[in-house]
């Protein structure tokens, strides 16, 4: 088969061919259809963050596809049957798995960083966590439910716990922030949509916002919100990454109000104390997204309640796959998500 091999960082990708992967008894292999382009890949490929498996290696962690092969002990998936592979795979046994936190599962499983990923023609996996595809969500398109959807759909249904009616502030409106707008604004939120990019806010209202802020635009973006939410949102969520708007999202909040942290910060952040207790006031991270929810976001797609074809801009062959990153360093405004397709 052909794969888009890393050999570590600051070198491309580089296409070669290798043995196709066999299954073992509990194992899919899965013929890709497409495999989403995440930021996460960069971390990698420019930073330097060591992947678990020492390269040469395959990344890639957002797929859909035709099932190949299946192990002898695999039931429920025959040859042809079209699936999604979440990103991240859980061990099913641990103290956090067996307590419904699949989520932040002890021995977790990444595609294209504990194992070989989906920038490839096969992939094998095993098959515990695999979800078949409906025919209405197109293959291709439908991988980016993987991740780009899936970590927003946790972050706003199980940590901000958005009700009807709950005013939602989303710092980011990216990849990720860009879905926890549409799944919000989905569950019945009234969302406002925080960005320095005027072009991600027309997308934000797109995809749902019922108002945006630039905070380069305003005077005092916590003043504004305010105005706009009689005295403080319900639930803030950041999916930025940066401790100072990690803070200012906790400052928008009315009594009571529940910060949600998707954006990732690698620093401390200062918050007043004495504000948690008098007001309230709550701080939860979210990571990820359990298995169990994958059947839930697959069928939200479906009915058309989430958006996915129109989240795809730029699609790649799997031989351009050094092109699809070029785009992702170039911050282009107008992409949302690129799939390479092998
Ligand atoms: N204020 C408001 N918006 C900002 C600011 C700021 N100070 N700085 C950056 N942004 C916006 C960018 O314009 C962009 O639209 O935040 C968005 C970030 O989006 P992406 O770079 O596409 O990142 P994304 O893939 O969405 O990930 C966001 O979530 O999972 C984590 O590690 C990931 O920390 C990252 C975060």
């Amino acid at each position: 088969m052909k794969a888009a091999i890393f050999h570590g960082a600051n070198k491309p990708l580089s296409f070669e061919d290798m043995d196709k992967p066999a299954p073992g008894p509990d194992d899919i292999v899965v013929k890709i259809a497409a495999c989403g382009v995440c930021h996460t890949d960069l971390h990698y490929l420019d930073h330097g963050t060591p992947t678990y498996k020492q390269p040469p290696m395959i990344l890639g962690h957002e797929p859909s596809g035709y099932i190949s092969d299946a192990g002898a002990n695999v039931k429920i998936f025959r040859e042809g049957d079209k699936v999604l592979l979440p990103a991240v795979l859980t061990c099913g046994v641990c103290d956090f798995c067996r307590t419904g936190r699949e989520n932040i599962c002890n021995a977790m499983t990444m595609l294209g960083n504990h194992i070989d990923g989906a920038y490839a023609e096969y992939i094998k996996v095993p098959a515990k966590d695999i979800c078949h595809l409906p025919d209405e969500i197109p293959l291709e398109e439908g991988s980016i439910i993987a991740d780009a959807i899936s970590t927003p759909f946790h972050a706003v249904k199980n940590r901000a716990e958005v009700k009807p009616g709950d005013t939602v502030v989303v710092f980011g409106c990216g990849g990720i922030g860009i879905n926890c707008v549409q799944v919000a604004a989905a569950v019945g939120g009234t969302v406002i949509a925080v960005d320095i990019v005027d072009r991600k806010l027309e997308l934000a209202q797109e995809f749902g916002a019922t108002a945006v802020i630039n905070p380069t635009k305003v005077e005092k973006l916590g003043k504004e919100i305010k105005k706009l939410t009689g005295g403080g949102a319900d639930i803030a969520i950041e999916a930025i990454g940066r401790a100072d708007t990690i803070q200012e999202a906790f400052g928008t909040l009315r009594k009571g109000g529940r910060l949600v942290v998707v954006g990732f910060a690698g620093e401390n952040m200062s918050v007043n104390a004495g504000k948690i207790m008098f007001f309230e006031m709550e701080i939860v991270g979210s990571l990820g997204c359990r298995p169990v929810d994958y059947p839930k976001i697959i069928e939200m797609a479906r009915l058309g309640k989430i958006k996915v074809k129109e989240l795809v801009t730029n699609r790649y062959p799997l031989e351009k796959i050094n092109d699809a990153f070029d785009l992702l360093r170039a911050h282009d405004e107008n992409v949302i998500r690129s799939i390479v397709i092998p």
